[in-house]
């Protein structure tokens, strides 16, 4: 808690082209329940050198990430909104929690286990202990709530069984925060493969709508999407692209499946398609607007960088203060 308002922490990787996926399963949830909270927003660039980048486009991604949770609705006068690397506590944080973390339990991440196997070559340190550096993120703003998609929800359990570890030998330290998965049926799929999860590094571009993709492009995908021969605008499991279909339009109309399915009774999958372009394109390019305007204002951009890196180090060193306090750390002479 800050004063009478409970703490949201999240964060994205700054890799890839972000998707609609990632809109509509994240940015959009966040922008919808951040008003109740004392929110950071962190785009968390440590996390990506786990894997080898190219540094001048890893610097351009996390910036466009920044500006896209801005162009998203997320208000950075009310939300802090910030990187990884400009506030030290987290490195200094990790560090410490590293110390109190088994080398079983990271062993057991599934996530580390498929990122080696697909980075056989690169299998580093620093991959191994990646959700240590997550748990530091989350710690550090002593936290209520994490919104995260299931893949991350292992991460967050570690990241209690620290805390609580942690609060076991010290005393009331860190908050123990509680997942948020969001709403169902929100995981949006490949328009190619329904039975796969849409993702930024999908090699048939048709798959997945990139938040940039201008409104022909969109209605394009749409029209190409994968469906099935049942004819009918229905929700069930037997019929996965009309599904996806749904769950999109519903997404970014705020609607139910069953005024989906009544506004398309007795229609074909051609309009319906065209629909949920429309819808998409209705939502992604006011924000490709903003994030246009953004671009081009550099300095009300680089004001918010600094300022929000300044107001996330204060709350940041008040908890790392106290833990360093805690372990045996020598008091800083003032
Ligand atoms: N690991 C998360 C992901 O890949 C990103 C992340 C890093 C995060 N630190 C976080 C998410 C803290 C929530 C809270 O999606």
């Amino acid at each position: 808690m800050l004063g009478d308002q409970k703490v949201l922490f999240s964060g994205m990787q700054a890799t890839g082209n972000l998707t609609l996926g990632n809109y509509l399963g994240a940015l959009k949830n966040w922008v919808n329940i951040s008003d109740e909270y004392k929110t950071f927003f962190c785009v968390v660039d440590e996390h990506s050198i786990t894997v080898r980048q190219d540094p001048a486009e890893l610097r351009r991604r996390a910036r466009a990430l920044l500006m896209l949770y801005i162009a998203a609705g997320l208000d950075p006068e009310k939300n802090c909104i910030y990187y990884q690397s400009h506030v030290s506590g987290h490195a200094e944080l990790a560090w410490i929690l590293n110390c109190y973390t088994y080398m079983g339990e990271l062993q057991r991440m599934t996530q580390f286990k498929d990122k080696a196997a697909k980075h056989a070559d690169n299998i580093n340190a620093g991959l191994f202990t990646y959700p240590v550096l997550m748990a530091a993120d989350i710690l550090l703003y002593q936290a209520d709530v994490v919104p995260v998609g299931v893949d991350q929800k292992q991460h967050l359990e570690l990241t209690r069984d620290i805390a609580e570890r942690f609060n076991s030998i010290y005393g009331d330290v860190f908050t123990i925060p509680e997942i948020y998965l969001g709403k169902v049926g929100r995981k949006i799929m490949s328009l190619q493969d329904p039975s796969k999860k849409m993702s930024k590094s999908d090699e048939n571009p048709n798959g997945s709508i990139y938040l940039m993709d201008d409104k022909d492009t969109i209605i394009r995908k749409f029209k190409r999407a994968v469906t099935d021969n049942e004819a009918c605008v229905r929700y069930n499991d037997n019929q996965p692209g009309i599904k996806n279909l749904i769950d999109i339009y519903c997404a970014c109309k705020g609607i139910s499946t069953e005024d989906t399915e009544k506004e398309f009774d007795g229609k074909g999958y051609g309009d319906f398609k065209i629909a949920v372009g429309e819808a998409v394109a209705a939502e992604l390019i006011p924000l490709q607007e903003r994030f246009h305007e953004l671009e081009q204002n550099k300095d009300y951009v680089d004001k918010i960088i600094k300022d929000n890196a300044e107001q996330a180090s204060y709350f940041a060193n008040k908890t790392l203060r106290k833990v360093q306090k805690k372990v045996g750390f020598p008091e800083r002479i003032k």
